[in-house]
């Protein structure tokens, strides 16, 4: 890490959360940060889902929710990034104190609750986008809606012509009643519903089709999963995202912070969600698309995402704790990690480790 950068995020550490994380997206839009000069590595490139990925990192939903700095992300390293959840009217989600640092945790525990400008806010930004940009959207629903389904079906409708790919969300814990849209019946609904728009939006654009993703929770139960897996194969799903932050507490040092209420992510969420992912792999087949989320930190946690049956991985939290320098770190690590196991690509490392991480427990 480098001195300033590392100057950076101490002195981001003194601001409570929320304001450190409002003055690292002002960073990145003033250009205060420096990009990174990653040489394309044709062996971390793949396409999925009909998209091609220069390297297989993300960053995750929830950073830039508004669709502020897509490029500047880009510019660090990652190969995608993902903005919102956006609503379809402005929120302003839970009361403030409602991010915590877990710092001997390396965690994080956000009750943010969709906070964001709405649909038309980020479109008006998404639409001064290189078109090639790999951005997707992750959509929801706004806390007071009275049909939940019309709002995903909107963000669908609204952000088409911008969208390299949807994700609907279903798991934050944060917006009451959010996750039940998880349950075999409205998931069905939801998904079809979904799924529906997107297909008269393709033919409406010459044919277009952008993939649609579901991202999960990793609170989950066997039969849980069989739904979800069931659903989403029969209804032709494009892929899913395992997974959001966890409502469970295991594995916490920090006592005090442990009590406060909202998902927690970070490297407490590692395990459990590289089992749910390794789980949905052996329900889905090899072919499905999985993106891995939660607690990756290094390149080796990236790699086990993809040796537990992740396609892509994306992340959020470990970046408070290692600054901006972590994709471009992660991505340069992918590339050694083929140089020592001559890979001839990233990909060969996929599912070798499915049945291990598909053998743990759930929670
Ligand atoms: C999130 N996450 C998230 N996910 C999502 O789909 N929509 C969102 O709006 C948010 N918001 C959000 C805010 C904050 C502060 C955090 C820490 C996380 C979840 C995120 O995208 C990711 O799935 C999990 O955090 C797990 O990955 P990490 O953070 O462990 O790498």
């Amino acid at each position: 890490m480098s001195f300033l950068s590392d100057l950076g995020r101490k002195a981001l550490f003194t601001f409570d959360p929320e304001t450190a994380h409002g003055i690292s997206i002002a960073a990145l839009k003033s250009g205060l940060v420096p990009a990174c000069r990653l040489a394309p590595d044709p062996r971390l490139t793949q396409t999925l889902a009909g998209l091609t990925f220069d390297n297989p990192l993300g960053m995750a939903a929830g950073y830039d929710k508004n669709a502020e700095v897509p490029a500047e992300l880009v510019r660090l390293g990652f190969g995608f990034t993902e903005v919102g959840t956006l609503t379809p009217r402005p929120q302003a989600g839970n009361p403030k104190p409602r991010l915590f640092r877990l710092v001997a945790d390396r965690a994080v525990i956000n009750r943010m609750g969709f906070n964001n400008e709405g649909h038309a806010a980020a479109l008006e930004r998404l639409k001064r986008l290189p078109k090639t940009l790999m951005t997707g959207v992750n959509i929801g629903a706004n806390k007071d809606s009275a049909d939940r389904i019309a709002d995903y079906v909107a963000g669908i409708r609204t952000f088409y012509p911008v969208a390299r790919y949807f994700t609907a969300n279903v798991s934050s814990p944060n917006t009451p009643g959010l996750r039940n849209l998880q349950d075999r019946e409205s998931l069905d609904a939801l998904l079809s519903a979904v799924l529906a728009a997107r297909d008269e939006e393709a033919s409406r654009a010459g044919g277009v089709r952008v993939p649609v993703f579901l991202k999960i929770a990793p609170d989950m139960s066997e039969g849980g999963l069989d739904d979800i897996a069931d659903v989403s194969l029969n209804r032709g799903l494009d892929g899913l995202i395992v997974s959001n932050t966890t409502i469970g507490r295991n594995g916490l040092t920090d006592q005090r912070q442990a009590g406060e209420a909202g998902g927690l992510s970070g490297r407490p969420l590692f395990a459990l969600s590289t089992t749910v992912l390794a789980k949905m792999r052996q329900r889905v087949g090899k072919d499905f698309p999985l993106i891995g989320a939660g607690g990756v930190e290094s390149a080796e946690t990236a790699a086990e995402k993809i040796r537990a049956g992740a396609d892509l991985v994306q992340l959020y939290s470990c970046m408070v704790y290692e600054g901006p320098e972590l994709a471009s770190r992660i991505v340069k690590g992918l590339s050694a990690l083929c140089d020592r196991e001559r890979l001839g690509s990233i990909r060969d490392l996929r599912d070798t480790r499915v049945a291990h991480w598909a053998a743990q427990p759930l929670a």
